[in-house]
Formats: C-alpha cells, sequence, structure tokens
C-alpha cells in the first residue's frame, strides 16, 4: 500500500528568525515536506548558511519570492505590512495560508486603524482569517483555509489570563513582559548593537504596545471588559517573554478556586503546563527551559495582603509565540494530530 503523499509546503520570509523556526520544525514533520524557501537577500543560498543549526539536515536553497510555486501550504514570515499588500497572490499559490506577521490577526479594521495608525490594505480579508492560537480557536481552526500567527507578548499574556477571564473575573489586570532580543527579528539596528543591547534592562513600551488589541479581540469581546494595561521591557534573553500579570479580580478568590480555574482551562492542553510547586527553584514559570520548546508555562500566586493574584506565564516567543503556534495551527487545519512535529522538550541545563 503507498503511503499518504506528504503536504508540500512553502516558507516565505525563509532567513527570518520565524521562518527558521518553521523549516526547523518542519523538517521533522512526517506529513510535511517543504519544497520551497525564499529570502531576497540570500537567493541561490543554502539554508544552512543562514541557519546553521539545519547544517546536513536539508538541501534546500533560497529562492525570491516571485519565484514561488503552488503548494499545499504557505508559510509567510515577512515584516509586518508585507503579506496584507500581496494576499491575493500568495492565496492564488497557498492552498492553506499561515501569515505569522501581524496583518491578519485582527477582525476588525477599526481596531486595526487604531493600533496600526493605518488603514489595512485588504481588509475584506481579516475576517477569513481565524487567530491562531489552538487553546483559544481549536474548533475554527480545524480545517480552516487561512490562520494568522499570534503576538509573542499577547499569547503570554492570554494564556496567562484566559482562565480567568473566560470566568468574568477579571476587574483589571496589568501584565508586566520582560522579553529577549529575537523579538525583533534579525535585521541589525542601533538597538540590538551589541553595546546597546548587552546588559539592558530597557522599557521599551511601558504603554501603547500593539499587542493589547490582540488580547482585547480574544479575551474581552467573548468574554467581558475588564482594564487592561500592558509594560513591555526588554532584558538579556535572546529567546523569551515572561509575563508576569498583577489581576485585580471581581471577587475574592482562594487557592482552591484558582486551581480549579487554571485545571480546567489547561488539563487536556499539550502544551500549556501550570507550574506552581511548593519548593524548589524552578516553582514559576521560566522562559529560559522553554527554549526551542512549544510549551507555555503558567503558575499563579495569591498575594495574602492585599485583592491582588499574580499569574505567570512563560513562553519561547520563536516558538508557542510564532513558529510553533503556527505549526500547531496547521496540524488542525490538515487534521494531524495536534502536536506532530512540536514535541521537543527542551533542553536542561542550559
Ligand atoms: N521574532 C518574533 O519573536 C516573532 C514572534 C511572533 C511573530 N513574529 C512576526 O513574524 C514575522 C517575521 O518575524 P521575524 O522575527 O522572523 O523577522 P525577520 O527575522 O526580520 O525576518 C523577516 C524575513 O522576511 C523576509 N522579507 C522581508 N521583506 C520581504 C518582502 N517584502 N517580501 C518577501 N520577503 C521579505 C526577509 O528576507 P529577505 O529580506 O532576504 O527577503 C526575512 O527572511 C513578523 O511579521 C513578526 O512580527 C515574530
Amino acid at each position: 500500500m503507498n503511503a499518504r503523499p506528504k503536504l508540500r509546503a512553502a516558507i516565505v520570509g525563509g532567513s527570518g528568525y520565524g521562518g527558521g523556526e518553521v523549516l526547523r520544525l518542519l523538517l521533522d514533520h512526517p506529513e510535511v515536506e517543504v519544497v520551497q524557501i525564499t529570502s531576497r537577500q540570500q537567493a541561490g543560498n543554502f539554508v544552512y548558511s543562514v541557519h546553521p543549526n539545519l547544517r546536513s539536515r536539508t538541501k534546500l536553497q533560497f529562492t525570491t519570492p516571485d519565484q514561488l510555486q503552488p503548494c499545499d501550504v504557505l508559510f509567510l514570515c515577512m515584516p509586518h505590512g508585507e503579506a496584507s499588500g500581496q494576499i491575493e497572490r500568495f492565496a492564488s499559490l497557498g492552498h492553506r495560508i499561515i501569515d505569522l506577521s501581524a496583518d491578519f490577526r485582527l477582525r476588525s479594521p477599526d481596531v486595526y486603524r487604531t493600533w496600526y495608525e493605518a488603514n489595512h490594505p485588504s481588509p475584506a480579508w481579516l475576517d477569513r482569517f481565524v487567530y491562531g492560537l489552538p487553546e483559544l480557536r481549536r474548533s475554527q481552526l480545524a480545517g480552516a483555509r487561512l490562520a494568522s500567527g499570534v503576538g509573542c507578548n499577547a499569547t503570554a499574556v492570554n494564556l496567562a489570563l484566559y482562565p480567568l477571564a473566560r470566568a468574568g473575573l477579571i476587574r483589571s489586570v496589568v501584565a508586566d513582559l520582560k522579553v529577549g532580543s529575537s523579538e525583533a527579528g534579525n535585521a541589525a539596528s542601533i538597538s540590538s548593537h551589541h553595546p546597546e543591547r548587552s546588559g539592558s534592562v530597557r522599557s521599551f513600551a511601558p504603554t501603547g504596545h500593539r499587542h493589547q488589541a490582540e488580547v482585547g479581540q480574544e479575551l474581552m469581546e467573548p468574554y467581558g471588559q475588564f482594564e487592561l494595561a500592558l509594560s513591555i521591557t526588554s532584558v538579556e534573553l535572546v529567546r523569551g517573554v515572561l509575563c508576569t500579570a498583577h489581576v485585580t479580580p471581581t471577587q475574592p478568590l482562594d487557592d482552591k478556586s484558582l486551581w480549579k480555574l487554571f485545571r480546567e482551562a489547561y488539563a487536556n492542553e499539550p502544551f500549556v503546563r501550570i507550574v506552581k510547586d511548593r519548593s524548589g527553584i524552578h516553582r514559576y514559570p521560566e522562559p529560559k527551559i522553554l527554549a526551542g520548546t512549544n510549551y507555555c508555562d503558567v503558575g499563579f500566586e495569591r498575594d495574602p495582603h492585599s485583592n491582588r493574584i499574580v499569574v505567570l506565564a512563560a513562553i519561547d516567543n520563536l516558538m508557542k509565540g510564532a513558529a510553533g503556534s503556527a505549526v500547531q495551527c496547521m496540524n488542525l487545519m490538515c487534521g494531524f494530530e495536534e502536536t506532530l512535529g512540536l514535541t521537543f522538550t527542551g533542553l536542561h541545563p542550559i
């Protein structure tokens, strides 16, 4: 009997950090073959020259985006604003599309205009895309043709707050996020220059971060409004996001109720783990041990001296916050086992 043919996947923007992670994951995926990967600047070069971890794992060479051929699954991994301007062309080439950028995450053109300070170039496409966070959108992603990526910071906040938000228990929340340098992609800038970046603890978005819109869409539209503030700080990490969310609940909650809420939300989630131990050094979520994995670790603590609940969530921004969630979406869209290609456990020590 013939084996089922593998899906043919292509990656646009494959020389970037997100595209490189999509390729790494798909090279280990039993149902998918990557047939094309693009980079304008690296066209003609072997992918390992840019992604040295993939040396001898693939003979692929970069092509230019205009050489793109039709494929079963197209991953778009370009900077913000590039996919939305060419979506008609990409949709004619990819039977299914997963776009890692922010171009199709927000359903409302008005909300998009507010946060991105521009009119969306293809507003009719916005509500055709399913927001690509499987924990919140699993049933819509199953069989879908188009999925957006997720904001990495939004993902840490959404998964931290989901158990409380869906129970209508949040009055207000201040989410403080510490983030690594790979969030900014592989293009160098003065802020990523080693003498400027190394050792810094730099507030870069104390207010006004665009990912706030994704939390509004995913948690407030379905479950009710609450006051939300995000502050983002760059720290000395390459990969990783740690969200520390200070929640004022609508009513006092004891430990038992909190455990119940978090267990009910995440007991059956393959990639969300509750981390809350009484002893040891790994009592709470920590991004370092998640590097390269698709896990989001979530923990919580009640403040005995106030009405505050602190919820913690850690991810690898390039994985659960980008390529890992994208491949998880692909598995759902194509009817594969949801965890295929995503079972790497990370390294310890690292
Ligand atoms: N980094 C993260 O943690 C993260 C997390 C979640 C989501 N995302 C989103 O994922 C997307 C990719 O992020 P990244 O960090 O991988 O960026 P990156 O490292 O800067 O890579 C961008 C890639 O896009 C290609 N590219 C740029 N302009 C293009 C164009 N006009 N047409 C075709 N290809 C183009 C670049 O290669 P050439 O210029 O050589 O073509 C490069 O391969 C972004 O939209 C980002 O917001 C990133």
